[in-house]
């Protein structure tokens, strides 16, 4: 029916329309309600704009519809896109944090929630989720994604899509609080040479299969409805031009049938990429590699009616992006009501409702990770008189909770540190002393450098030490300023900017206890932190509730949960460093070192903190970790269980995780690999067996001939508690 629908209208288009519906806009041509001059104007009233994005508000969205209905002859109408990254109004924690939780129906709730926010609000197409693996934390955009991981980041990649699109079966979107997903960047953008942003990615065909497809697969898997391609080139194509992925892996490999955009520009950087000569050559590349809509480049407006006047491009090939174009318009119901997403009731009920705000704290909570708790000096316990000093610039600073693409989350409107402190501690012998000590250096807009200005001052030292001396523990919130993450924003050096770190050994001099709150959106160099301060919150960006959710943590409400999703290094030198890394042929052995091995002469190759873990209040063992047969034959599975207890004083959550360990293949494999995890909660002295399955689907691997199989051998398992744990270990082979 649809396809008749698409037809119908396909057919009474002249080429100019059909253009037209591939051209997309950031929307600044209608602002007060009439069309300006801007040459994005111009092409609305030729009724040559398919696609709007970053426009917001139910009416302001009504109205430019209904400006664009006035100009469009067969009143085709346009398609509202946006970057509703982590939230619309009510921000949650960035996604690299949120993936921290292991908790996948928590994320697809926090999608569903921005969603429920972004189709009140005008909104029918997702810029997200970003699927992109990185392992670079000096790249700005890690921030964005699940981590390093591609078997945990497909099942994020999963749920937020599910969360997202909201629909009950495939392509269902009559729902008016449904929208499209779009699974970003295709592909290898988080791979970038260097960890800076955009630069050259070259990898092996391997590596990207293994590695950087599974998340974009499993986004194709759960029914995403568009890709947006990424900015960068893949061994020597740009991907916005590039024919094997779009057309050999995205369309035949995986039968994806939805709309593909290009990333901001991105047409005309291929020109810059030294790819194309000039903007018309790279339309011509775009529309050839099978891309059907341009943000921003005005390449396709401009130039694919000549291209096709002159044979170089074909009708059918412009059919083909506009029907599925107007396919998505026709499945959203676009066509049936073009203000569908346009209502205003709606959107005054769920935009920062009060349900929302909660589950902005829950989804905070769970994602924050503690990484050292000596002493047990957390929980600041309510009941026991104690005064603390508060500490850093991240104390009571406000703007950069929300982090980067808190696209309509108003910043002025984070709760902070001190005030979700203060609440928490009201009416209990906990005192506080601040002192501001020292600020975040910030991004000089002009140089996009780091601005010497502020930040590397120390006037502020004296004062946080004489607070500091009066107390009984020293609480201290530090990070990144949020423009020193996100897009655009890589880093050579990964440690706390400016002289924070510099205030902490001041400090540290004082003998008294120290506590270290992180705000940031990357993994950081805490190498001096580390050994140094007694214990470490990392609570990345934690969104609109920032400061409650802290505080829940800091306080023992909340027993923080979550694990790491990508490792910290202990240095910048160690990057890349990933927990499912290759063995070598002389790998090194930490207890046991010797000379002419694989390792560094100034550094451990272990890292600061693994993939997979994160502290709690409580202790959890493992026993009795056993495998139910230590053969697998093809086809049939396996049972791995482990008796998990919490052995603490408090109740407790508990991350179990399972690695798995090719020993000998066709071609080298990581030496383990997550294969599964659990996520359980265990009252005090509680004890609960956790089983998982193996079976031959878990084993398989691209050999030699990059076919995808389980080769028979011998096979490591571990059940862990973060990826660096190899207490549990068992053994099984897999026979023909
Ligand atoms: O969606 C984003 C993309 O991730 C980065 N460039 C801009 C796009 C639209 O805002």
């Amino acid at each position: 029916v649809i396809e008749r629908k698409v037809d119908s209208v396909l057919n009474l288009m002249t080429l100019d329309e059909k253009i037209g519906q591939l051209n997309q806009y950031s929307g600044n041509f209608a602002v007060t309600g009439e069309v300006t001059d801007t040459k994005s104007g111009e092409y609305l009233k030729k009724g040559m704009i398919g696609s709007t994005f970053n426009v917001f508000g139910a009416d302001h969205v009504r109205m430019l519809q209904e400006q664009n209905l006035k100009y469009s002859r067969l009143k085709i109408p346009m398609l509202f896109a946006a970057d509703v990254i982590h939230g619309l109004e009510t921000t949650f924690p960035i996604p690299l944090a949120e993936a921290c939780s292991w908790d996948l129906q928590l994320m697809e709730k926090s999608a569903r929630i921005a969603a429920e926010e972004a189709t009140a609000s005008g909104v029918a197409w997702n810029f997200a989720p970003m699927v992109d693996i990185s392992r670079d934390p000096r790249w700005g955009r890690i921030m964005e994604g699940a981590g390093e991981d591609p078997f945990l980041g497909s099942l994020i990649a999963r749920a937020r899509v599910r969360g997202f699109q909201g629909i009950d079966s495939y392509k269902d979107f009559s729902k008016p609080n449904t929208m499209m997903a779009c699974a970003k960047h295709f592909v290898g953008y988080g791979a970038a040479q260097a960890g800076r942003d955009y630069h050259t990615v070259d990898i092996s065909e391997r590596t990207l299969f293994e590695t950087y497809l599974p998340p974009f697969k499993a986004a194709v898997d759960e029914g995403v409805a568009s890709f947006m391609t990424a900015f960068n080139e893949l061994n020597g194509v740009p991907c916005t031009g590039n024919k094997y992925i779009f057309q050999d892996i995205l369309r035949h490999q995986w039968n994806f049938n939805g709309m593909v955009v290009t990333d901001y520009t991105a047409i005309q950087e291929m020109v810059a990429h030294g790819f194309a000569k000039d903007l018309k050559q790279a339309s011509k590349l775009a529309i050839d590699a099978g891309i059907d809509m341009d943000m921003i480049s005005e390449g396709f407006v401009t130039y694919l009616k000549e291209l096709v006047e002159e044979g170089q491009v074909s009708e059918k090939q412009i059919d083909v992006a506009v029907a599925r174009i107007l396919e998505m318009k026709f499945l959203l119901g676009l066509f049936d009501d073009p203000y569908k997403y346009c209502d205003a009731e709606r959107e005054k009920e769920v935009l920062m409702n009060p349900q929302h705000l909660q589950a902005a704290r829950e989804v905070a909570q769970r994602s924050i990770v503690l990484l050292k708790n000596e002493n047990n000096v957390l929980p600041l316990r309510k009941d026991i008189p104690k005064r603390v000093a508060l500490i850093g610039p991240f104390v009571k600073e406000r703007e950069s909770l929300n982090g980067e693409w808190a696209i309509k989350g108003d910043r002025s409107k984070s709760v902070t540190l001190w005030e979700g402190l203060q609440e928490k501690y009201a009416d209990t012998p906990v005192r506080f002393n601040y002192a501001k000590g020292t600020s975040l250096p910030l991004i000089d807009g002009a140089t996009r450098h780091v601005s010497l200005e502020q930040g590397f001052d120390k006037s502020g030292f004296a004062e946080a030490l004489r607070v500091a001396k009066t107390s009984d523990l020293i609480l201290v919130a530090m990070g990144e300023h949020y423009h020193w993450s996100g897009e655009a924003a890589s880093r050579t050096d990964i440690t706390l900017p400016g002289n924070q770190r510099e205030l902490l050994k001041e400090l540290k001099k004082t003998g008294k206890p120290i506590v270290l709150v992180l705000f940031n959106g990357r993994p950081l160099d805490l190498s001096w932190e580390a050994e140094n301060v007694d214990a470490i919150v990392e609570a990345w960006y934690p969104g609109i509730m920032a400061g409650h959710a802290v505080a829940d943590v800091l306080s023992g409400d909340y027993n923080p949960s979550a694990r790491l999703v990508v490792t910290f290094p202990r240095n910048v030198g160690q990057i890349p460093i990933f927990y499912n890394m290759k063995n070598t042929g002389r790998p090194f052995d930490e207890n046991h070192p010797a000379d002419y091995k694989s390792s560094y002469i100034d550094s451990p190759n272990s890292p600061l903190f693994p993939f997979g873990f994160g502290l709690s209040y409580t202790s959890f063992q493992y026993d009795n970790a056993t495998i139910s047969s230590q053969k697998l034959t093809k086809g049939g599975s396996l049972i791995v269980s482990v008796d998990v207890t919490n052995t603490g004083n408090v109740d407790g959550e508990e991350v179990v995780q399972l690695y798995i360990h090719d020993k000998v293949g066709s071609v080298t494999r990581p030496v383990k690999e997550l294969k599964g995890f659990k996520k359980i909660f265990l009252k005090k002295g509680e004890t609960k067996t956790v089983e998982f399955t193996i079976n031959e689907e878990m084993l398989k691997m691209y050999n030699i001939n990059m076919d995808w199989v389980a080769e028979p051998g011998e096979f490591d398992v571990w059940v862990a508690c973060n990826s660096a744990d190899e207490s549990n270990h068992l053994e099984f082979e897999l026979i023909d």
